[in-house]
């Protein structure tokens, strides 16, 4: 099982707040939305762009690009054109750290 990782104080992760972190090679978005703070890949499955900035809401988030939505909880999609979900990733916050874990090679 791989370790958990800090990403940042949970304190100075404020509503709307993105941090960019690399995860073994892959770039993921750590952010909170209300009292939830969520982990995914920073990559679209429609068309490989980078989901980042795209507008959250809901628990969901929407590809900036063609407007697909996914779940941040599970990762599925949830609108065309998008059929596959995000990976989404494990978090926590221990020791006042939001930490977050990469659970593919688990
Ligand atoms: S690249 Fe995200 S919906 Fe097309």
């Amino acid at each position: 099982m791989s370790d958990w990782v800090d990403v940042v104080e949970a304190d100075r992760l404020k509503l709307g707040d993105r941090v960019k972190l690399d995860l073994d090679d892959v770039e993921v978005i750590v952010c909170r939305a209300g009292e939830v703070v969520y982990a995914f890949e920073d990559l679209c499955s429609h068309d490989s762009y980078p989901l980042g900035d795209g507008p959250i809401e809901d628990g969901t988030i929407t590809c900036p690009l063609h407007g697909a939505s996914f779940c941040l909880k599970s990762g599925e999609a949830l609108t065309p054109p998008a059929y596959s979900p995000i990976t989404v990733f494990p978090v926590r916050i221990e020791n006042g750290m939001v930490q977050v874990r990469d659970h593919r090679w688990d």
